[in-house]
């Protein structure tokens, strides 16, 4: 399961209380990204953290990363601004938007973000705030033909167009072309769909991202089972009271804590087969299935099991020839 990183949305105080006042357009012009950006004093304090660890340390010296990584809100704030704001993220499933209309919602970081497949069976992708007065546009996940804020009715078409702007007769030189939402970069891979904070300008084309995302792993996940064949069947959301990274470390411990923390699995496993292989940004972790009574017991485990994290925080547990999980 993906990381849900609970942190803050947007302050948009009592939003949903307060009485329409004057209509005060944001600047017409800042069609800017709206992700969080690393204050000056951030950045100073979370660099010192940073040259705390020295990458040179080969691996059989290396010790734990320094606490302050885990705790200190400035070097979580940089690892917003210059991990996950800055390259492909998956964030849904394609059959969440397989129809004209389907909508899903999210949250990344500080972002929040709508994907939707517009009427012309394009995938689109966009910052969920009304460009009135901030109000988050859309939530949760169905099937709309518009997206209506529900502050004070602005109305904007799924490719993102502001189709109306609610009383706004006598504001002079207004243009609803310059109000449309604010798209993000969106591409797809197999079954998931992918966005990216930090390709404002760029062209997207699927086999670079494919190539950005999983390198020289994208055949050996697609040859194992990892690909659109699968159908989505639900989303669960766990929150866990830690620093993204703990769950990542757990999950990366190549089977260390198995034996210990999960008897029943390790019963099902043949834990000597555990293996792990690194690509440039992929970790593939594989196991196969015990005696055959223990596979008997657990469909899930089957005859082999692979474990696949993605930088920086998505991990895909494909269990032969049934399940996948991310
Ligand atoms: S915040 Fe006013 S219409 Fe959306």
């Amino acid at each position: 399961m993906a990381m849900n990183m609970q942190v803050t949305p947007f302050n948009i105080p009592n939003l949903q209380k307060r009485q329409p006042q004057n209509l005060n357009f944001p600047n017409k012009h800042s069609s800017k990204p709206i992700c969080c950006s690393l204050s000056s004093s951030d950045m100073v304090v979370s660099q010192k953290l940073a040259q705390q660890f020295n990458p040179n340390i080969p691996i059989e010296k290396a010790v734990t990363p320094p606490s302050s990584w885990y705790i200190d809100p400035s070097f979580f704030h940089l690892e917003l601004d210059r991990v996950f704001y800055r390259g492909w993220q998956a964030v849904g499933s394609m059959e969440q938007i397989k129809n004209p209309g389907e909508f899903f919602t999210g949250r990344l970081g500080d972002v929040e973000f709508v994907v939707c497949r517009d009427d012309s069976g394009n995938v689109r992708a966009f910052y969920n705030v009304c460009r009135h007065h901030a109000s988050i546009l859309a939530s949760g996940s169905g099937q709309k033909s518009c997206f209506v804020c529900p502050y004070h009715g602005w109305t904007y078409g799924l490719n993102g167009n502001l189709l109306k702007a609610t009383r706004i007769s006598g504001m002079r030189d207004f243009n609803v072309n310059d109000f449309g939402l604010i798209p993000i970069k969106v591409a797809t891979w197999g079954p998931f769909v992918l966005l990216n904070f930090g390709k404002e300008k760029e062209e997207v084309d699927n086999h670079n991202v494919a190539e950005e995302w999983l390198g020289s792993c994208t055949e050996l996940l697609s040859t194992n089972g990892v690909d659109s064949s699968l159908s989505y069947v639900c989303r669960r959301e766990y929150t866990i009271e830690c620093n993204w990274k703990v769950f990542c470390d757990n999950y990366l411990d190549g089977g260390y804590h198995v034996p210990y923390a999960h008897k029943d699995l390790a019963s099902g496993l043949n834990l000597d087969s555990y293996s792990t292989k690194l690509f440039e940004r992929v970790s593939i972790q594989s196991c196969e299935g015990g005696s055959e009574k223990s596979k008997e017991n657990n469909d899930r485990l089957g005859r082999k099991a692979i474990y696949a994290f993605i930088y920086p925080n998505f991990m895909i547990n494909r269990f032969f020839l049934f399940y996948l999980e991310t």
